[in-house]
């Protein structure tokens, strides 16, 4: 009997001593987590890039490569300075339906501000309430984006502006008819005065007011400027590991970098679907190289949060889905890897640098938690009062 006892008391001590050694070692594994944390924010936030962790970068993009950080200054193009006056004219005709065919459909009407500049639809209902075959992208910080477009077919925001109107499922009308229009509307004839010297009214004068007043949207401070600016405390502990993993393990910063969050670059990021109803050959449709098939271009991720369903097909329409994707390094189903278009046989090359990330539930979690960090605050403008 006594032998029994002094057994269970064993026991007893013994399962008590395993307890705590249990308990101190998932301690310590909390304080070495919170202590990596700790040192993660004071890098992050010491207002110095230089002393950021060194990226995990991808051979191929070392070279010119661009650290994530604040916007750069905009740029506007000499054939095209900015001038307060050329902005109101511009923005004034970004919300005018008269430039469409119905005169009916404005750009405003697919690129909201209120929206973040976007529909938030999947695809983008233009004339007759037809769907497009693309997800409208944000206005958002575009003087920060070298080509136009998921596959870059416009060069400049001039060329672009009138790409809209002549298009039949957007605002379906001819250009020399949507100009004519706005010509002859007495109220025009003073804003163009004021921003070109006299009232005549051209396309070309059109294109580039559209263009000066897109330059000046940009997004207003976010959580991450503030963060690498020296606030500390704005960042969560998640946030901070979330950027972290942007940098390192989930390999984001491959693509997706510079202040725009964007290299402006083409790849292939497995979303082609070759051989399905909603194939998008990308950007093999402007340049007709066997190696471009698929690839879009790298959008960028500020207010990433506000612009879904995301991708170029509004495929995804949550960030954990985009982020699980990635996740899985992309993945294509092999049906959709190839097709054949006008008698040539294309393949789906994905970009070598999307792997399987092996990243936790946590850290998926993370990573979106960082992508919150880069939106900021919804500004509603005051429409324009149309000139009549
Ligand atoms: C019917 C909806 C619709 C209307 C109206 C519309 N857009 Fe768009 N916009 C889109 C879609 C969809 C895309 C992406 C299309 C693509 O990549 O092929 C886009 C892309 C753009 C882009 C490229 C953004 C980037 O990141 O590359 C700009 C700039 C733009 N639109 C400006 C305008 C302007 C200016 C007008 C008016 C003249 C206008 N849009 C009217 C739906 C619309
Ligand atoms: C190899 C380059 C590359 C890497 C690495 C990469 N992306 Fe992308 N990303 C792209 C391209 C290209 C697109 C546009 C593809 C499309 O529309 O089909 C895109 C689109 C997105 C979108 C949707 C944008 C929108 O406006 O709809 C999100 C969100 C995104 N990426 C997040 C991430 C995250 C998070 C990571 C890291 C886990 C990452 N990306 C890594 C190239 C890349």
């Amino acid at each position: 009997m006594r032998n029994v006892i002094s057994g269970l008391i064993l026991l007893f001590l013994g399962s008590i001593l395993l307890n705590n050694c249990l308990n101190s070692a998932v301690k310590k594994s909390v304080t070495d987590g919170q202590s990596l944390v700790n040192k993660l924010r004071k890098l992050y936030s010491s207002g110095d890039v230089s002393k950021w962790p060194a990226a995990e970068l991808d051979a191929s993009v070392k070279k010119n490569f661009k650290d994530i950080g604040h916007l750069s200054e905009i740029k506007f193009p000499e054939d095209n300075p900015h001038s307060q006056e050329k902005v109101l004219l511009g923005k004034t005709l970004f919300y005018d339906p008269r430039l469409s065919g119905s005169n009916q459909i404005a750009c405003a009407s697919c690129h909201d501000p209120e929206l973040a500049w976007t529909d938030n639809k999947t695809l983008s209902f233009g004339h007759d309430r037809q769907l497009g075959s693309r997800n409208a992208m944000t206005i958002l910080n575009i003087a920060h984006a070298t080509s136009l477009f998921w596959d870059g077919r416009a060069k400049s925001l001039e060329e672009q502006s009138s790409m809209p109107i002549i298009d039949q499922r957007e605002m379906n009308e001819h250009i020399d008819l949507a100009t004519g229009k706005i010509s002859k509307i007495k109220g025009y004839e003073i804003l163009f005065e004021k921003a070109f010297g006299d009232k005549n009214v051209t396309t070309e004068r059109i294109n580039k007011a559209i263009a000066t007043f897109e330059r000046t949207v940009k997004s207003g401070s976010t959580k991450f400027d503030r963060f690498i600016d020296g606030k500390s405390e704005a960042f969560t502990d998640d946030e901070v590991i979330g950027l972290h993993l942007f940098r390192t393990k989930a390999q984001c910063i491959n693509c997706h970098n510079s202040g725009y969050f964007s290299n402006n670059e083409f790849e292939n990021d497995g979303t082609a679907i070759l051989g399905a109803k909603k194939q998008d050959l990308g950007r093999y449709l402007i340049t007709k190289k066997l190696e471009d098939v698929g690839k879009f271009r790298i959008p960028t991720l500020r207010e990433i949060s506000r612009t879904g369903p995301w991708m170029h097909h509004g495929v995804f329409t949550s960030l954990t889905d985009v982020i699980r994707f990635y996740n899985a390094g992309n993945p294509e189903a092999q049906k959709r890897l190839s097709t054949i278009y006008n008698g040539i046989t294309l393949n789906s090359q994905k970009s070598p640098m999307l792997k399987k990330l092996n990243l936790t539930e946590k850290e998926i979690q993370q990573l979106e938690a960082f992508l919150g960090t880069l939106r900021s605050r919804t500004v509603r403008l005051t429409p324009p009062t149309l000139p009549q």
